[in-house]
């Protein structure tokens, strides 16, 4: 198959449309058997639920070549539930699991000249997003939807690549407690965009939400959960109702203990305690493992250890590892590889 014709290793994070996608609709009750369609618009009513009432989630995963040239995508199955979730929160009708990985399958399959090569550090984002079709006025779900999937592929999340971050603690909430925080809904991105813009301006790469409820816990940022490792080397990741189960974080807390033999702890994480940790990094689909290098409280700078040019060791071998097996250079634990080719 040959490749299209993209320099791989210089893009960046942006929408780059591919061949195919898949889309189903929901109709009288039940999915349609959906197609793989060459059509990248979207006709829909101008009092659509999705327009009207942001009735929407999606998901986040990757195709990676690997080292021996096959095609594969990492835990699709916990994406698949993930929007089982979002969905039944957001009142939408659940698009089946076993349905969701196979249109995985046949999407990415469907785009193989997409699929960067092994090496170019770049991968194929996968987006499968689902939304609100029918007309709506007053305030209810809607009656039809359409899902679908499409990809892009795609380089670092951080123009810098792999170098350190600098992130601020935002006086804006994400989540409110006992909200949508948990679920992959797309309000939670909209109303995260002022933060963003206003952190941008300010200089800074990201920011890090407190709990809304209390302002003295570690929450995550706008597209990534966070990982610590304390002084005596132990990997800590923040225990919250209102953030975003991270399959990359369950994942390197896995790698941690079962592959690594390091302590790791999922639990409340205090904003008085950062001061106190040896590495800090995001972690999600996009960002991969993104180190941290400062973080900065209203005009406190607090400096990792770790510094502002390299990744801290501990946050290396966590990443070499996750991307080792997401790549193929390492063994991967039961289930965790889906080979599309
Ligand atoms: N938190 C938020 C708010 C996200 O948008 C994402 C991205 O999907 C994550 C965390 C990381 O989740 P995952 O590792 O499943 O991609
Ligand atoms: C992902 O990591 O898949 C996300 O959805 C996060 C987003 C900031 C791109």
């Amino acid at each position: 198959m040959e490749k299209a014709n993209i320099d791989w290793s210089g893009i960046g994070f942006g929408y780059l449309p591919t061949a195919k996608r898949f889309v189903s609709n929901y109709k009288n009750g039940a999915w349609d058997d959906g197609v793989l369609t060459e059509d990248d618009k979207v006709v829909i009513s101008e009092c659509a639920g999705v327009i009207q009432y942001a009735q929407t989630c999606f998901e986040g995963l990757k195709a990676y070549t690997t080292e021996d040239g096959h095609i594969v995508c990492f835990r699709p199955d916990l994406n698949a539930e993930r929007m089982l979730d979002s969905a039944a929160r957001l009142e939408m009708p659940q698009f089946p699991k076993d349905r969701f990985i196979q249109a995985v399958v046949d999407v990415v399959a469907a785009n193989e000249a997409y699929v960067p090569p092994y090496g170019t550090g770049a991968t194929l984002y996968i987006r499968p997003v689902m939304f609100a079709t029918s007309p709506v006025i007053g305030v209810k779900p809607a009656a039809e939807y359409q899902f679908r999937i499409f990809t892009t592929p795609v380089g670092p999340y951080f123009k810098g690549g792999i170098k350190p971050l600098t992130i601020r603690i935002s006086d804006f909430d994400r989540a409110a407690p006992h909200g949508t925080g948990h679920i992959k809904a797309g309000l939670n991105y909209a109303m995260s965009l002022y933060a963003i813009v206003d952190a941008h301006n300010q200089g800074f790469d990201e920011n890090m939400y407190l709990d809304a409820a209390t302002r003295t816990k570690v929450e995550e940022t706008g597209g990534a959960n966070f990982i610590f490792v304390t002084k005596d080397g132990k990997v800590v990741t923040p225990k919250s109702n209102s953030i975003l189960p991270s399959i990359t974080r369950r994942s390197i807390m896995y790698v941690a203990k079962n592959i690594l033999g390091l302590e790791a702890e999922e639990r409340e994480v205090y904003k008085d305690e950062l001061k106190d940790m040896a590495e800090c990094g995001l972690c999600g689909t996009a960002a991969v493992i993104s180190p941290v290098g400062k973080i900065v409280d209203h005009g406190t700078e607090i400096c990792l250890p770790s510094g502002m040019n390299d990744m801290g060791p501990v946050t290396k071998k966590l990443y070499d590892t996750l991307t080792g097996i997401q790549m193929g250079r390492i063994e991967a634990p039961e289930g965790w590889i889906k080979v599309i080719k």
